[in-house]
């Protein structure tokens, strides 16, 4: 049976993949800070481990990273759990530092330790590693310059970790927008009704976890559209501007 972590696994996106993984026979190991939502988000699934925490408590890190040790190799690491930091999006140039750095705690410091923590297991099973990543580390959107430059250093993170750790594909998952509570919270006060749900993104990560392509950053929506298209063909990386 295959093992997966999913870091931010009781809401919309992490719990929808979590879900789907645990459809398809992954044994999970899931947190999120808040218990009582994390156990409705994986109440009835079998073989799963649920540990609430914060993703920047070293402590918390160690005891996800000792059950997944206890569990054996591990196959997959999606690092989903992240925050938009300030809301309203400030400019740049308003941004609170202290702010700033806690969404780089969590954005970037948090999966890289837990990268780190989890090497040999992801390598002992030719593991993939999916760090979740956003259109706003690369398209400078006024008042994204805190949240998309966290999803920017974590998508080099994770470029320069493909190129440090071959035997493990390394992926930049852009799930594009989804109707969540992250997205209502960059908007706040708007109808963002129009925006995809979660669960349809799910297919485009099991895509990339079951194929395999090779390490790069890639989009949901080109994941999907390839799947629609050319089931035989996995898609190329995105381009990324310089
Ligand atoms: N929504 C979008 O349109 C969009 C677009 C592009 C990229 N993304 C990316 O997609 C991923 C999922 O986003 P989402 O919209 O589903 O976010 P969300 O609704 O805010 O859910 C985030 C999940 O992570 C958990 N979490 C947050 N901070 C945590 C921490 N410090 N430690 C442990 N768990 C934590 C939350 O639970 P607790 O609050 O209980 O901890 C929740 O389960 C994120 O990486 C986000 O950056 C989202």
């Amino acid at each position: 049976m295959p093992t997966a972590l999913i870091t931010g696994a009781s809401h919309v996106l992490g719990r929808a993949a979590a879900r789907a993984l645990a459809r398809l026979g992954w044994s999970l190991i899931v947190d999120a800070r808040h218990p009582v939502d994390l156990a409705d988000a994986v109440s009835g699934l079998p073989h799963v481990t649920a540990i609430p925490g914060d993703v920047t408590d070293p402590g918390h890190r160690a005891e996800l990273a000792a059950t997944a040790v206890r569990l054996g190799p591990l196959d997959l690491l999606v690092n989903n759990a992240s925050t938009l930091g300030t809301s309203p999006l400030p400019p740049l140039r308003d941004y609170e530092l202290g702010e700033l750095r806690r969404v780089y705690e969590t954005n970037v410091l948090a999966p890289l330790a837990l990268v780190q923590l989890l090497a040999a297991p992801l390598a002992n099973a030719a593991g993939v590693i999916v760090n979740v990543s956003s259109d706003a580390a690369v398209e400078p959107y006024p008042g994204w310059g805190g949240y998309g430059s966290s999803k920017a250093a974590l998508d080099q993170v994770t470029a320069v970790l493909a190129a440090e750790e071959p035997g493990v594909r390394c992926y930049a998952f852009d799930p594009g927008d989804m109707r969540t509570r992250m997205h209502q919270d960059a908007f706040p006060g708007e109808d963002i009704s129009d925006r995809p749900e979660p669960e349809t993104v799910v297919p485009a990560l099991l895509r990339l976890i079951s194929e395999r392509p090779p390490s790069g950053r890639y989009r949901a929506s080109d994941l999907l559209t390839v799947a629609a298209g050319a089931p035989t063909a996995p898609p190329s990386p995105a381009e990324v501007p310089a």
